[in-house]
């Protein structure tokens, strides 16, 4: 495994549409390993590909409660409940956080490292790193849905 560098914003790679993955490929398993070194090395709690440089629809989650480490490819959110605001931020942009609305509880549905399916139903702080991560996909910036963006009061950890 390998620590990848963290695109920052301002990189037009974070703005660009990510691409479905056909095939699940060596490359793509050693892609999800070292996603994962990169997110832990530097507290983080979740990574999308394209922050790493790659467009592909792949992310990282681990927020460090009883659902442990999600590897998803092909995330795909198939029901939303309820909303809720709280502050957020991104490895993309360190030193800064925001209030982002986002989904309280969502359905999803992705393909494990393994091509099996997956579903999970998350609420609360994973849901958002969870949509925070697919946003990331999308070319959607954290600071494009906050409101109140301010320096980091306090150390908190990245998505
Ligand atoms: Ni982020």
């Amino acid at each position: 495994m390998a620590l990848r560098i963290i695109r920052k914003a301002g990189d037009p790679v974070l703005r660009e549409a990510a691409k479905e993955v056909r095939k699940i490929t060596p490359v793509l398993k050693v892609l999800l390993d070292d996603m994962v070194e990169t997110m832990y090395s530097v507290q983080g709690v979740g990574l999308a590909a394209p922050q790493v440089g790659v467009g592909k629809r792949v992310i990282v989650v681990d927020v460090r409660d009883e659902n442990g480490l999600l590897k998803m490819i092909n995330p795909v959110i198939t029901g939303r409940e309820g909303r809720e605001t709280d502050m957020e931020g991104c490895l993309s942009f360190p030193g800064i956080q925001g209030e982002v609305e986002r989904d309280h509880r969502i359905m999803l549905r992705a393909l494990d490292p393994e091509g099996e399916e997956m579903e999970i139903c998350a609420s609360g702080l994973l849901a958002r790193a969870l949509q925070h991560e697919i946003d990331h996909l999308d070319g959607v910036l954290f600071v494009d849905r906050a409101v109140h963006i301010a320096e980091e009061a306090r150390s908190k950890a990245g998505q």
